[in-house]
């Protein structure tokens, strides 16, 4: 049986398991990148793993998120990040280089090549054909200590793309008809691989709005073929050396398949408040819009913006909408630059910001109350922009800067015959921007520079014999890694300092915890069902492991917090008979003796309650890898253990 394009870059890297949908596999990561706003915390990971270089083939460090420096602790960050890159064998993009996918996909993608990175939209690079995958900051730091990446098989989806693209249509408008089609949930557990004649019309860029967005699908990743177009895209790179051809055989199978023919689609737009609520402009009308953006890792290519430009050369803003532009990085900026493309931008009145996620990631550019902001990003949650009733639509480069004339939803289709814009035969090459490693002479000279918001990662060491600790917290039903580990703005510029984060743990139930482990040490977590819902944030399980807790006792589990529990190295164990539950007081005296050896054995783990006299069965929620890897104190020490 032949294979997928997806199935041969999984088969050639793959470490265990069986290709099996459903079946974990572990991957060999060739590739890895950070962003700043998680790449902190993959830093401090990767440096208590103790592993001296990176063993991947490329690791890149990007600063792209937190890029307003209105206090002490982004720069802060920002420079923690470039000395650990320097000291441990990664290359850093220097912030105003761009956006992370952007800049990945011009200077370091390798099409067959695997890469997992910090950040949800890495499957940008599957418009390359590489096998891009957004992970947890610890995965990345476990891949860059020469670990492999553990996933379940996906099942793969085909797009068969026919025809090709009208004037005025693009590629957003493609991914906006898988939107449609398949809805937000419409790619888990899937990879998307786009194939049939309609490719070969799409260049690299364009193809890689379609991967990206492909996490909008919930998909494990997107992929394109490498072909001619992917090439020629790596040649005017001066990295034609790192093209390889990729298709998939002509008898693979795949699980499911879904058809679109280029020719017949037409602009549309996804309505507030999800990347799936699309429609087309016609639906839509002309509304009247307040803001408009352009940019992001979905739409700030060199192509998008030469678009962009001829779109605006000659004219002039509308007077009621305020026009930001972002380039996706320096390469795309400076070309502008250099071709008269900016100038023709800067006269229509648009306002050109730094190359930078910006307003996606809301530094900056919050719409006006109410406001009406039509954006090339991808997301348009409620509030995600800054503004709680901010109206967000996601629209083509084309229909955003046709709109920004005219002051409503324009369908730039309207706007007569389209400029025919090429990808340049060469891209300007200067990575001035891109500070490569120390080499290994030089590597142990190299200071990390740790500025106060730079604390250590917590790191404990292997599972005790026994554990003697107080029953510290005691929750109901359904708490929330919110409720563990609260996010927003006042404290995500601390996500690298775990100690004062840790001031924050569990203060919406109960605000005295914190200073209870502190005064008693070791400690167990009591909760009801799913415990640990909602948002996969590695924070939720390392935060009290900082605090000394060694086990949560609870009647059920969420997945991803049980899994980032047993990689901090914390017993996720669950009540043999769930009336137990009622039989534990907060404060009690637990004991867990022989959990060692429990773990070992894949025995009941028992856990005596000595001020109420009594014994209780539980059980560890972990599969054999999992075992290892609490016995060894957390993925870190395992993946140190295996090296
Ligand atoms: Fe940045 Fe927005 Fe992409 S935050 S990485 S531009 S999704």
């Amino acid at each position: 049986m032949g294979l997928t394009i997806a199935q041969k870059i999984i088969q050639n890297h793959l470490v265990s398991g069986e290709m099996k949908p459903g079946c974990d596999i572990g991957l060999k990561i060739d590739q890895t990148l950070t962003q700043d706003a998680t790449g902190t915390m993959a830093y401090l990971e990767f440096e208590a793993m103790g592993v001296p270089r990176v063993k991947t083939e490329k690791s890149v460090a990007y600063i792209d998120h937190n890029t307003l420096q209105t206090g002490f602790e982004n720069a802060d960050d920002h420079r923690f990040i470039q000395s650990v890159a320097k000291k441990h064998g990664i290359w850093f993009s220097r912030p105003g280089n761009g956006i992370c996918h952007q800049v990945h996909l011009e200077r370091f993608g390798v099409p067959g090549k695997t890469l997992i990175g910090s950040d949800s939209h890495t499957p940008t690079g599957g418009g390359i054909g590489m096998l891009a995958m957004g992970a947890g900051g610890l995965d990345v730091a476990v891949a860059m200590g020469g670990g492999p990446y553990y996933i379940s098989m996906p099942k793969m989806l085909r797009v068969n793309l026919t025809g090709k693209l009208s004037p005025w249509v693009s590629a957003k408008d493609v991914i906006l008809k898988v939107l449609q089609l398949l809805s937000v949930k419409g790619g888990v557990g899937k990879i998307v691989e786009y194939s049939g004649e309609g490719v070969k019309s799409l260049s690299v860029p364009e193809r890689a709005t379609i991967t990206n967005m492909g996490a909008e699908l919930g998909a494990t990743t997107s992929i394109f073929p490498s072909d001619e177009v992917t090439r020629s895209f790596l040649q005017a790179q001066g990295r034609g050396q790192d093209w390889v051809e990729l298709s998939s055989d002509p008898d693979a199978v795949y699980d499911e398949e879904v058809s679109i023919d280029l020719s017949a689609l037409e602009p549309l737009a996804a309505c507030p408040h999800s990347p799936d609520n699309v429609k087309s402009l016609k639906e839509i009308g002309a509304i009247k819009v307040d803001q408009v953006c352009i940019g992001s890792c979905t739409n700030s290519s060199y192509l998008d913006l030469m678009r962009v430009a001829s779109i605006l050369k000659g004219k002039t803003v509308h007077p009621d909408v305020s026009l930001a532009i972002a380039p996706g990085s320096k390469q795309v900026y400076n070309m502008l630059a250099m071709n008269g493309a900016l100038a023709d931008i800067i006269a229509a009145g648009a306002r050109v910001l730094e190359c930078a996620c910006g307003p996606c990631i809301g530094m900056g550019q919050s719409p006006n109350s109410k406001g009406i902001s039509l954006r090339t990003f991808n997301r348009n949650f409620e509030g995600r922009s800054g503004t709680a009733d901010g109206q967000i639509y996601l629209v083509s480069p084309e229909t955003a800067a046709a709109s920004a004339l005219a002051g409503v939803l324009t369908d730039p289709r309207t706007l007569g015959e389209e400029a025919p814009i090429a990808l340049p035969e060469h891209f300007l090459i200067n990575d001035n921007m891109v500070e490569a490693p120390a080499s290994e002479a030089e590597m142990d000279s190299v200071e990390i520079l740790r500025g106060p918001n730079i604390k250590e990662f917590p790191v404990t060491g292997p599972l005790e014999e026994t554990i003697a600790a107080k029953a510290l917290l005691k929750v109901g039903d359904n708490i929330t890694t919110d409720h563990i580990m609260p996010a927003g703005a006042k404290i995500l510029p601390y996500r690298s300092n775990i100690p004062y984060l840790s001031n924050f743990c569990f203060g919406v139930c109960d605000k005295e915890f914190p200073a209870r482990c502190r005064e008693y040490g070791p400690s167990v977590v009591v909760g009801g069902q799913n415990y640990g819902q909602g948002s996969s944030r590695e924070h939720a399980a390392l935060v009290p492991l900082y605090l000394g807790v060694k086990a949560v006792l609870v009647k059920s589990f969420a997945r991803i917090h049980c899994a980032n529990l047993a990689n901090a190295g914390i017993l996720p164990l669950i009540f043999k008979n769930e009336a137990d539950y009622d039989k534990i007081d907060q404060m009690d005296e637990l004991e867990l003796k022989n959990v060692r050896k429990a773990i070992e054995d894949n025995a009941p783990v028992i856990v005596s309650d000595k001020t109420k006299g009594i014994e209780i069965e539980t059980e560890a929620v972990l599969s054999q890898r999992q075992r290892e890897m609490v016995l060894a104190g957390g993925l870190l020490n395992y993946t140190r253990e295996q090296n």
